[in-house]
């Protein structure tokens, strides 16, 4: 029988996007198992701690059998082999992302030949939306119904609320 095929998605999830959830669908009819991971040690001060990225992760993907919500710290390619993942998953939004993506994933080849960095494009009416955008947005009371899940307007209001 063919191995199943493991792909993570990682990122910080800060909060998790209609873009985000864009790349979690195409990857889930991709790969057997797909498993989406918040990154912990990253050089950003989040405004959800680390479990309630994962409990909205969690909310928004629960009609998707086959993905899985996590968490990691140290080196992705290390996350990935004690994972048995052969594939990391990355979106690709503008030309701007390229460079990035483009060092991220040769580095992560050169740590780990044999795990492979897909990416997906999402639908290109999300192209220009991240993560620090609708915390903006959310902060001074924009709408940002089309860019994230109700839950996730839901806990940004409680948060603005808290402030
Ligand atoms: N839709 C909407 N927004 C998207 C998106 C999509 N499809 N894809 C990415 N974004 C946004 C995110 O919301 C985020 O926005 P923000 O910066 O405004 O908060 C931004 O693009 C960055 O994306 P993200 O996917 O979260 O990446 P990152 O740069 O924060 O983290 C890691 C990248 C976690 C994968 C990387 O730092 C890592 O692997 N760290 C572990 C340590 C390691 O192994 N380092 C060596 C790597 S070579």
């Amino acid at each position: 029988m063919k191995n199943k095929i493991i792909a993570i998605y990682p990122g910080t999830f800060d909060p998790v996007t209609n873009g985000h959830i864009d790349i979690i669908d195409r990857a889930s009819q991709l790969f057997d198992e797909v498993i989406v991971t918040v990154a912990l040690n990253i050089n950003k001060t989040p405004l959800f701690s680390s479990d309630e990225r994962k409990f909205l992760l969690k909310e928004v993907t629960k009609k998707y059998k086959n993905v899985k919500i996590d968490s990691f710290s140290g080196l992705l390619v290390d996350y990935a082999k004690k994972n048995k993942a052969s594939v990391i998953v990355r979106g690709l939004r503008a030309v701007s992302d390229f460079e990035y993506e483009f060092q991220m994933s040769l580095t992560n080849r050169k740590l780990a030949p044999k795990v492979t960095t897909i990416f997906l494009m999402p639908n290109e009416k999300y192209t220009y939306l991240n993560s620090s955008l609708v915390r903006e947005l959310s902060k001074f009371n924009g709408d940002i119904s089309g860019f994230v899940p109700a839950i996730v307007r839901k806990k940004l209001k409680e948060k603005r609320k808290k402030d």
